[in-house]
């Protein structure tokens, strides 16, 4: 039996240095990506926006980042509006602690609940979701331009009350 090395990571704000790594992955991973000027924004300017990178470093010391996401504080709701893993580090459980940091900094900050858009044809992200206990509360029909998919809008309501925040551990298994 082969068991996993646990995945050293770790967590820190984005800054302009990373937006070159993250919009490489962005364009990789989405059909319609960010653009520059967009993470620029995120970055530097947007007072309500709290973006976080997660870092690896690999067997011969470079530093990589495999994650991101971009929340929103709006007044006492947090919009996930954008969360990606690069390919080969799926599985890992990064998504689910960057999230889990994210929503447990919103909630210190005073948000009651979250939301987020996600495509009909993304099991994965709606599975992740799911294990939060975001629930569907809408359906937005043809919300992505692209190929006129449907979104459908996930809440979580009661951040307060899901004991995050505390600490994150910097590694994941598996
Ligand atoms: C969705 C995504 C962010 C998940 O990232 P990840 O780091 O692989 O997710 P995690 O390892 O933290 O998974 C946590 C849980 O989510 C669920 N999950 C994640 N990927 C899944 C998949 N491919 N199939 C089913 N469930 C999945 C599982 O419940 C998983 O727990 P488990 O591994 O114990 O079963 C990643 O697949 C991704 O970047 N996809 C492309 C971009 C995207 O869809 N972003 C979201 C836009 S709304």
């Amino acid at each position: 039996m082969t068991i996993a090395k646990p995945l050293q990571f770790r967590m820190r704000p984005m800054r302009q240095a990373d937006i070159a790594a993250v919009l490489k992955l962005e364009q990789a991973i989405f059909p319609t990506p960010w653009s520059k000027n967009s993470y620029e924004f995120e970055v530097e300017r947007n007072n309500a926006s709290d973006p976080w990178v997660c870092v690896v470093t690999n067997a011969t010391g470079q530093v990589k980042i495999a994650a991101y996401v971009v929340p929103w504080l709006l007044v006492d709701e947090v919009h996930i509006a954008n969360l990606a893993v690069a390919p080969e580090f799926r599985r890992r459980g990064l998504a689910k602690r960057l999230l889990l940091h994210v929503l447990g900094r919103a909630a210190q900050k005073g948000a009651q609940s979250a939301r987020l858009e996600v495509r009909a044809s993304n099991p994965a992200a709606q599975a992740l979701y799911a294990s939060f206990g975001f629930q569907v509360v809408a359906r937005r029909t043809r919300y992505y331009h692209d190929n006129g998919e449907d979104a459908l809008l996930m809440q979580l309501n009661q951040l307060d009350h899901l004991g995050l925040i505390q600490n994150t551990p910097q590694s994941a298994a598996r």
